[in-house]
């Protein structure tokens, strides 16, 4: 009896583990990347270049996790977001050499680039409910 308890929790586990991206999860990242765009333009803002990085690293970090899939009903194009959000990380890359080199002009138009592969993805794949 042990055994079979100990052989369904870990297949419970296992299969929790391989329970795909959910909506919910997908919900998350997104708010965590909306702070990580807020604490990118508090650092241009206040002057502060760890704020900045620390917000590209944790924007660059849930940009490569983010998916769209298929496993739910929502109108969606994979390709289409695969490359959106290899722009964001591409001019995430940009917007943290120019705050390094003190180039924040630069970086805001790197910002603003980043906020439109945002806004594009939202506006073809994004279902607006209000
Ligand atoms: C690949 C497509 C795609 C990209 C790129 C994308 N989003 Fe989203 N975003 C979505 C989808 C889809 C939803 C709707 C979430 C859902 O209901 O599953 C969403 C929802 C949101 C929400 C609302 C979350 C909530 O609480 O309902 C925020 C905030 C958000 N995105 C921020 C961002 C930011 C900031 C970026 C850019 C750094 C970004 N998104 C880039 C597809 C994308």
């Amino acid at each position: 009896m042990k055994k079979i308890m100990a052989g369904l929790l870990t297949l419970g586990a296992l299969t929790l583990s391989l329970q795909a991206y959910d909506q919910a999860e997908r919900i998350q990242d997104m708010q965590i990347m909306e702070v990580s765009m807020v604490e990118i333009q508090r650092g241009i803002l206040y002057n502060n270049k760890t704020m900045v990085l620390k917000g590209v690293e944790s924007l660059k970090k849930i940009s490569r996790k983010v998916e769209i899939s298929n496993n739910d009903d929502m109108d969606y194009s994979a390709s289409f977001a695969k490359k959106q959000t290899a722009n964001i990380i591409r001019y995430a890359d940009k917007l943290q050499v120019n705050i390094k080199a003190n180039q924040k002009h630069a970086a805001t138009s790197n910002y603003t680039k980043i906020l439109n592969q945002c806004v594009s993805c939202h506006n073809k794949i994004r279902k607006w409910n209000q």
